[in-house]
């Protein structure tokens, strides 16, 4: 395995770039240094502003203002972002078009574990899984229901049950990582499975496994991979999952980058794309940096603990 991408940065970036937090830390601080002077590692806030400016809204931006702090941080947190009446930014609003950010308190938290090179697999596991279910709260938030009737044990009520079944179809294998995690939310969905290979020289998706259930077209698919890197899998995955019949689909995963986001909307723009985090971008072997490394290796514990 490669050595974890980013990993200098992984854990302070992986606060500021996380969820492209954008500025969270940094508007909840403006208006004194308390973001800054807190931070130890003055040395590496240039790197972290640079992954923190990453844009939302557009693909490109960045901001050299190392150091700033209090009004002229948020000025410039402001061009970044949109800031509700408490001054915290929706990133959200800010987003691509079709691109959700979910952003929340222990998604940050969580995802900055997951970046850490120091976390152990075990870890990683427990933490992706529940990142995994925290984001499928925001995923489903849309799903259509209709009204299902029931008795409680003192009246007639008309509650809600989901309009359609759900399929989770992770891209193997590090895909497999968020099922569990979604399960605990959705147990009632079947598991498809889509074996895309990775050729490391080109970079470009192989199909080899492709096994879904027979309700594909009328279910609603959630085609899930942690990391959004180049966007080949996840646009010949869905490319496949339509030319089987799936029709409600989304996209989730965990890091993305504006080389993959680009590339899964112009392929597919019709499939909104759930995302805790856009960084800022790819290394020459298309890992996402700061990223976390290779999720699957991290996740299955087959990175080589001795050099081996
Ligand atoms: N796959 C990963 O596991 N990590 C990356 O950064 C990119 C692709």
């Amino acid at each position: 395995m490669e050595a974890l991408a980013g990993g200098e940065t992984g854990a302070e970036a992986g606060v500021a770039a996380g969820a492209g937090a954008i500025g969270t830390t940094r508007v909840t601080g403006a208006g004194s240094c308390a973001h800054a002077a807190a931070a130890p590692a003055t040395a590496r806030t240039a790197q972290t502003e640079k992954h923190a400016s990453m844009a939302l809204g557009g693909f490109m931006a960045e901001r050299d203002h190392a150091g700033l702090c209090g009004k002229m941080q948020l000025v410039a947190t402001w061009r970044l972002c949109f800031v509700n009446a408490i001054g915290v930014p929706d990133l959200r609003q800010t987003s691509p078009e079709g691109v959700t950010v979910i952003d929340h308190p222990l998604i940050r938290v969580k995802l900055t574990i997951v970046r850490d090179r120091g976390t152990s697999s075990e870890e990683f596991r427990r933490e992706l899984k529940e990142l995994a279910t925290l984001m499928t709260f925001e995923v489903a938030r849309d799903f259509e229901t209709v009204v299902r009737e029931v008795e409680t044990p003192l009246a007639p009520y008309a509650g809600a049950a989901l309009a359609r079944p759900v399929i989770i179809a992770p891209i193997l294998r590090a895909g497999l990582s968020f099922v569990d995690g979604m399960l605990q939310v959705l147990s009632n969905a079947s598991v498809g499975h889509i074996g895309m290979y990775r050729n490391e020289e080109t970079h470009r998706p192989e199909s080899y496994y492709f096994k879904l259930p027979s309700h594909l077209s009328t279910a609603e698919v959630l085609v899930v991979d942690p990391m959004l890197a180049t966007g080949w899998s996840a646009t010949g995955a869905i490319t496949q999952l339509k030319a089987n019949g799936a029709r409600y689909l989304r996209y989730v995963c965990l890091v993305s980058c504006p080389a993959g986001l680009k590339q899964l909307r112009e392929a597919h723009p019709d499939v909104p794309i759930f995302t805790a985090a856009i960084d800022p971008e790819l290394n020459t072997n298309a890992y996402i940096v700061p990223g976390l490394g290779d999720a699957g290796d991290r996740y299955f514990g087959t990175y080589s603990v001795m050099g081996g």
